[in-house]
């Protein structure tokens, strides 16, 4: 029997902290039902002392899932720790995940506290998180640029004042893959109370080296591994879930260690979370990529139809890229349409959620001769994006113009807090057009910060999906919207946008000093 290798996924934590990447109470919810689906072992479901929208995230997510522990993160302060602990109370399992950073520029230039104080302060917040849960993890922030002997001794502490889990955070992503090893080979040798806890890697991608980090504290002894979905993350993202499982799970032969995810999930999960935050996968991504198991050259797929193994190493349909594509079509009743989306695992909670679904994908079968899995999970995320949508702004009709040699323009007709109104204007393109015709409807003041559209199946008939960030104040948020048409899913997309620029959470990032 090998060692389990514990999946803390943070998606929901630190992949929320890239900005534009925040998530409604409801997409976290959704997110964190396919995260056990995935059987990761523990969610960290956010920072409930952010605001109030992330301690009822918190609470939802603990209330929703299962077989998996929820977890709250905390700074080593009173206010934190108490909001975690009340925040992961539905969970049938739940842990505080609280810290405090320990490098010499942290503790100096952020903390302004003496190494003595930090260590006092860690032991106290570890005491203090036990009396809310004996699942306490406790993590010395910046430790990847901590100076060892400090860390020794601050962990010692930590464990002996209850921590369960020690993770070690890499995180301005400085370390490399031989020295993020050692540090853990050390720490486990040096440390005496080290087998009271478990030893966990959280690397951040700044080098492109999360994965490889990872998976060198792993074979140096690590027993739970802190990633994202897609790397999401701030800056470069963190460890990428998806390839550090499948890392392990395709080395069997050098790794002593296997975790429970159970893969064929992952690429649903993959594009739930792009679908939601609006962050792409590359083409080229490692195992959620489009192109992660196509094979261009003649001598490739000439060599995989002879024989699998000679170019693939893994399994396309392990990870969750189905053969079988074509799905369904115009003629396709209400319960081959259920049934199909049950076993892409996507249930609803009410019958009009599926009536709903259903009249969307009718329509969409009108204008696509054939519907692929892909396209009905683009249907249902957009579906869900426009119900759960705080909707001050509503698209009811768009007309959009364009003839060689003339102006493009678009007229368009939005509900505006309960009124109908409609404007036109003319653009450098009939979605610069559009846009413009929004923006003289409802004069944001926002500043448009990325536009894009990917196809979600091929040929020229499939869905688009389209994402827009948007700026204001400060305040990044990103859009979302699909069709068959460009331009509807571009209008879908900015006005989904501006919808969440209105609302009005604004929360405190976790690694800001508190103390
Ligand atoms: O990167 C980091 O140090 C963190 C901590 C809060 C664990 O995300
Ligand atoms: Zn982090």
């Amino acid at each position: 029997m090998k060692d389990e290798l514990i999946i803390f996924d943070t998606t929901l934590r630190d992949g929320e902290q890239s900005p534009g990447a925040s998530m409604t109470k409801e997409e976290k919810v959704r997110i964190a039902k396919q995260l056990e689906k995935l059987r990761v072992n523990v969610i960290e479901a956010g920072f409930p002392a952010a605001s109030q929208g992330d301690f009822e995230s918190v609470h939802a997510v603990a209330s929703a899932v299962k077989d998996v522990t929820v977890c709250g993160l905390a700074r080593a302060v009173e206010n934190d720790i108490v909001r975690a602990g009340e925040a992961i109370q539905p969970a049938e399992s739940g842990r505080i995940h609280t810290f405090i950073a320990t490098s010499p520029i942290h503790m100096e230039k952020k903390l302004k506290m003496s190494p003595d104080q930090v260590v006092e302060r860690a032991v106290w917040a570890v005491k203090r998180a036990r009396d809310f849960t004996d699942n306490v993890e406790f993590s010395p922030e910046d430790a990847g640029r901590s100076d060892i002997d400090f860390l020794c001794r601050v962990i010692e502490a930590a464990i002996d004042a209850g921590a369960t889990t020690i993770n070690i955070p890499d995180t301005v992503g400085y370390n490399i893959p031989e020295q993020f090893g050692a540090l853990f080979e050390q720490l486990l040798n040096r440390i005496p109370n080290a087998d009271k806890a478990i030893f966990s890697a959280h690397c951040h991608n700044d080098l492109g080296l999360a994965v490889a980090n990872s998976l060198a504290a792993v074979s140096a002894g690590a027993r739970q591994v802190e990633c994202t979905i897609n790397g999401l993350g701030e800056r470069a993202g963190n460890t990428a879930l998806e390839e550090l499982v499948m890392a392990v799970r395709t080395r069997q032969d050098i790794f002593t260690v296997d975790s429970r995810i159970y893969t064929p999930e992952i690429l649903a999960a993959s594009r739930l979370v792009a679908g939601i935050t609006g962050f792409a996968v590359q083409p080229n991504k490692a195992i959620v990529g489009t192109n992660a198991f196509s094979h261009e050259s003649g001598i490739h797929q000439d060599g995989v139809l002879k024989h699998r193994e000679t170019y693939e190493i893994m399994r396309a349909e392990d990870v969750g890229w189905s053969t079988n594509k074509m799905v369904l079509g115009k003629h396709s009743g209400r319960s081959a349409f259920r049934a199909r989306l049950k076993e892409l695992g996507i249930e609803f909670e009410t019958e009009q959620e599926l009536s709903d679904a259903f009249v969307s994908f009718k329509d969409l079968a009108d204008r696509k001769h054939e519907i692929y899995d892909e396209d009905l999970q683009a249907l249902v995320t957009d579906n869900n994006t426009r119900r759960v949508e705080n909707e001050t702004f509503r698209l009811i009709a768009l007309k959009a113009n364009t003839e060689m040699g003339d102006q493009p323009s678009a007229e368009i007709t939005l509900w505006v807090a309960g009124e109908e109104k409609t404007a036109s204007a003319v653009g450098g393109g009939v979605v610069d057009a559009t846009f413009k015709a929004i923006e003289q409807l409802v004069n944001s003041g926002a500043s448009l910060e990325l536009y894009s559209v990917s196809n979600v199946t091929n040929g020229t008939d499939s869905l688009g999906e389209t994402t827009v960030r948007m700026e204001k104040a400060g305040r990044i948020v990103n859009g979302q919207g699909a069709d068959t048409d460009i331009v509807t899913a571009s209008a879908k997309a900015y006005i989904n946008a501006l919808n969440k620029l209105l609302d009005p959470g604004r929360k405190a990032h976790p690694q800001a000093a508190a103390v």
